[in-house]
């Protein structure tokens, strides 16, 4: 039987270098989608999912992470007293519960197995979610949600896949898969960036997992592969033919928020998709088109 997905790692060490000058001074997972950081969504994205505890693999200057996720107390005492009820609501419901939260720093830029293994000891052993917070998914089931439903189900790991033009796969880890049913299909291998002309499919790892605690037994060997650094897909490689693992076609929304324009059609697809600024947001659009 699956044993039940609780707790999910955030690997936010990265320096931002895509996304030059914004992220000079400021962490590329604060960076605003509508009216809330990126580090938000997938925090929101973890809980419809079910997932209450979280381990930040963060770095020098991301301190911002932490005090987001903590009560503002003069901000929240000076909404109190202006009575403004609806913003004090936004301020607490970007706050975890006490003690749900680790922030564990990863010290060397090493990679993002690396920093996964940084929060081996906060997950112990059981299975966990990872999620790359610049991709950001829209959509209901949530991408994680979807993901640990199928955990459930198969009770080893799953990744979430999406199709890509086949230029792009050297941006990405690819997996090759077989006996592929209602979206859902085997791994039979995984390789980080390939070159387009060698890459076993055009099925791109999309920065959501749900994976067994077994992927650290691979991660302590510390092995270095794409680009010098320790590659998580390279650990999970090393997972295929053991127990069950699996790639889950994703359908929802997803934005690679890592840079200029991927950020920028978030904004504008996350204002268009809610209730709120949908309206504004078209004639605002129509008036810049029309120039
Ligand atoms: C990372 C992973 C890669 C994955 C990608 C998704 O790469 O190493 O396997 O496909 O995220 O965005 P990065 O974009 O950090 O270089």
């Amino acid at each position: 039987m699956a044993q039940r997905v609780r707790k999910a790692v955030f690997p936010v060490a990265g320096l931002g270098t895509r996304f030059l000058p914004a992220t000079k001074a400021t962490a590329k997972e604060m960076l605003t989608i509508v009216d809330r950081p990126l580090i938000q969504y997938a925090v929101e994205e973890c809980l419809a999912a079910g997932i209450e505890e979280f381990v930040f693999v963060t770095g020098r200057n991301k301190g911002a992470i932490e005090d987001h996720f903590d009560h503002a107390y003069e901000l929240e005492a000076t909404l109190v007293q202006r009575g403004k009820k609806a913003e004090l609501k936004q301020t607490e419901d970007a706050t975890i519960k006490p003690g749900n939260a680790i922030f564990t720093r990863q010290q060397k830029p090493l990679g993002l197995g690396h920093a996964v293994w940084c929060a081996r000891h906060w997950i112990g052993d059981e299975p966990f979610a990872v999620l790359l917070p610049d991709e950001l998914m829209i959509g209901s089931p949530t991408c994680t949600a979807q993901l640990v439903a199928t955990h459930e189900k198969t009770a080893g790991s799953v990744v979430a896949v999406v199709e890509v033009p086949r230029e792009q796969t050297k941006s990405y880890g690819i997996a090759a898969i077989r006996a592929e049913k209602d979206g859902l299909a085997e791994i039979t291998g995984l390789v980080e960036k390939p070159d387009p002309a060698e890459a076993p499919s055009t099925l791109a790892l999309i920065g959501r997992y749900v994976l067994l605690p077994e992927v650290f037994d691979h991660l302590d060997k510390h092995e270095a592969g794409a680009g010098g650094e320790i590659q998580l897909t390279d650990a999970l490689a090393k997972m295929i033919g053991g127990k069950p693992f699996h790639a889950m076609r994703y359908a929802g929304g997803r934005y690679d928020c890592g840079n200029r324009l991927g950020f920028l059609e978030a904004n504008l697809a996350v204002a268009l998709g809610r209730a709120d600024t949908a309206g504004e947001t078209r004639a605002l659009l129509d008036r810049l088109l029309k120039g």
